[in-house]
């Protein structure tokens, strides 16, 4: 029996993994593992002999099983040893190499007018660029003879034009969301429609494509009084001055009845942009209350209603407050312009620390 009890002792002793212990506990303690075929045997002994090898066996047989066990633990605690030295991470190594790419300042403009606009609780709404020509003229009260539709130097999807197909245009300004807003969430309602449009356009401050913003407030009792609050409030944040002047000068756009354009009183002093000084006005965007006709289109009774509505160019913000003289210079991916005029790319603009990161 001490042969026995060496012999499994030291092979314990010199496993060095769990399935080499399991083959050795089959081994000795198992159903048909020696121990257990030598208890079996005490039955043919004789009564003294029996009384003698019994406690010695079960003594044996408890001493290998808890030699595995305590064998067992150290193994798994070895192996958790050498992963916690092998598998380990350098938590203050930087996640991600600086990004190189910076972000265009249309972007960044559209963040910044979103950010303004949302504050004062507009929400995002957009529309296909490829759009029907009712939605781009006919349900903004521009009938199929306006002289608006060539104004706008309109670029025309070419395809068979039936009645189950109605001739499309690439959008020429984002008036269109007016109407699609309008039909998707009725009133009261209050949205801003970044995006592209498209004009058969060509020079130092025109591109074929560019971008606009189009704002919408659709309540009861709203007055041009709100309309003006709201584009004052918003000059204010995005030139990031204290005070702007804005004047509002009569003007005409099919969609709005009465209509406005807004110029900013500014200076041009040494060729930069200064915003509130000086004796300048700069045109900026166009507004007015929207055209009954153009409510009834969206689905919403004029009766009830009333709102204003505005449009921005978006590029030609970004051209004035970052002072950009060449509009197309915007689309043409010249990495050096993009490096001197692009924002760091983790820099996302919000009301709370400046718009641009400037202030
Ligand atoms: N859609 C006009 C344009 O592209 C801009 C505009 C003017 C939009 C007046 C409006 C508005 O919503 O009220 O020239």
């Amino acid at each position: 029996m001490d042969g026995l009890r060496e012999r499994y002792l030291s092979e314990i002793a010199a496993a060095t993994d769990e399935e080499s212990l399991e083959e050795l506990r089959v081994r000795a303690v198992g159903r048909k593992g020696e121990i257990s075929l030598r208890m079996r045997e005490l039955g043919k002994m004789a009564p003294e002999e029996r009384k003698v090898a019994g406690p010695e066996l079960n003594a044996l047989k408890q001493e290998i099983t808890s030699a595995l066990m305590a064998r067992k633990s150290e193994i798994a605690d070895a192996a958790l040893d050498e992963r916690l030295r092998t598998e380990w991470l350098d938590v203050t190594l930087p996640a991600r190499s600086r990004p190189s790419g910076t972000v265009h300042p249309v972007s960044q403009v559209t963040e910044e007018v979103t950010a303004i606009f949302a504050d004062m609780g507009f929400m995002v709404a957009e529309g296909p660029q490829v759009e029907s020509d009712w939605h781009n003229f006919d349900a903004l009260n521009i009938p199929a003879e306006h002289p608006t539709r060539t104004e706008m130097d309109t670029f025309y999807m070419s395809h068979a034009v039936d009645q189950a197909h109605p001739p499309h245009v690439l959008r020429t300004h984002t008036s269109p969301v007016q109407i699609r807003a309008m039909k998707r969430l009725g009133a009261p309602l209050r949205v801003i429609c970044p995006g592209r449009v498209y004009r058969a356009d060509y020079d130092q401050t025109h591109t074929p494509m560019f971008h606009q913003i189009e704002g919408l407030a659709v309540d009861r009792d709203i007055s041009m009084a709100n309309l003006k609050w709201c584009l004052e409030e918003f000059c204010r944040a995005f030139f990031e001055v204290k005070e702007v002047q804005l004047r509002f000068r009569a003007s005409h756009f099919p969609f709005t009845e009465p209509s406005a354009e807004v110029d900013l009183r500014c200076s041009w002093e040494g060729g930069r942009l200064k915003v509130s000084e000086g004796d300048s006005w700069m045109e900026i965007l166009g507004s007015g209350m929207v055209h009954p006709k153009v409510l009834r289109a969206g689905g919403i009774d004029p009766e009830r209603w009333q709102g204003f509505a505005f449009g921005i160019g978006i590029d030609r913000l970004a051209m004035l407050k970052y002072g950009m003289p060449d509009l197309r210079a915007f689309f043409e991916s010249d990495l050096r312009w993009l490096k001197h005029y692009g924002f760091a790319a983790l820099d996302v603009p919000g009301l709370h620390r400046g718009l641009s990161g400037a202030a």
